[in-house]
């Protein structure tokens, strides 16, 4: 796929926010929203390689979303194996490589074992590198790095004086990940709601108010285009 332009983004990540509301509009059930959403997934991971985007992220479910009904948690979760079944084809002869983020521990066994696959079967791309989110959350996944590098410690494979920013991102779910220069929150809402919460200490941020399923790949073109007019000094004064 062709280098990302000087001015970036290489690492794009997403809030894929608003599903619930667009099904509510049209008088059908969230679920039906969702659906949607998963169809502007690919729509978003096609257009990458011509804006010259390396990496996507996109946050499916937060450590939170299980405080919804039951019926919409076990409903999402079928989604995201339905969504590996139908695009595993597509994605490995598109060359994407695809992984996981979050704590797998309260997920279905078959779901983690689909994902698991999916991340083998795709281990040798090197086109996109998609990263979906699931039961992910920023400081959950800043604590499990901390609890990992505590036992690193008590193992005496490590000592405090080890302990600093770096040494600690290795142990984060995105320690092979750049962080991202780039996060979009659809829908309206201006938070960032637990996504990626050390990796996105300088990212630019943009907030627009199409429902996901109505986020097309030219609004996310104009998105793009309009991160690259800004100037990112990190902390640092212009030149
Ligand atoms: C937020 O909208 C969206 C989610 C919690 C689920 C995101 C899932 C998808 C886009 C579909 C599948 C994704 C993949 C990668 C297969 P919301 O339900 O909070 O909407 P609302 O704020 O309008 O209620």
């Amino acid at each position: 796929m062709p280098d990302t332009p000087p001015n970036g983004p290489r690492h794009v990540a997403i809030i894929m926010d608003g599903n619930g509301r667009w099904a509510t509009l049209r008088g059908r059930p969230r679920l039906f929203g969702h659906h949607a959403g998963a169809r502007r997934v690919r729509e978003i991971v096609e257009a990458c390689p011509d804006l010259g985007v390396r990496y996507l992220t996109v946050f499916a479910f937060s450590t939170e979303n299980w405080k919804r009904t039951q019926t919409e948690v076990a409903g999402l979760m079928k989604l995201f194996r339905r969504y590996i079944e139908r695009e595993a084809k597509a994605l490995l002869t598109a060359g994407v490589r695809v992984r996981f983020i979050g704590d797998r521990i309260r997920l279905d066994e078959r779901l983690v074992r689909m994902m698991d696959d999916l991340e083998l079967m795709t281990s040798g791309n090197d086109g996109l590198h998609l990263t979906i989110a699931i039961n992910y959350g920023g400081r959950d996944e800043v604590t499990r790095a901390a609890k990992r590098l505590a036992y690193e410690i008590e193992a005496g494979r490590l000592t405090h004086k080890d302990v600093d920013a770096e040494t600690l991102a290795r142990f984060l779910d995105t320690r092979f990940l750049p962080d991202p220069d780039l996060v979009i929150r659809t829908s309206g809402e201006a938070r960032i709601s637990n996504f990626l919460l050390w990796q996105s200490a300088y990212a630019e941020y943009e907030f627009v108010d199409t429902l996901w399923p109505d986020f097309t790949a030219a609004e996310f073109g104009r998105v793009v285009a309009g991160y690259r007019a800004r100037d990112r000094r990190f902390g640092a004064v212009r030149a």
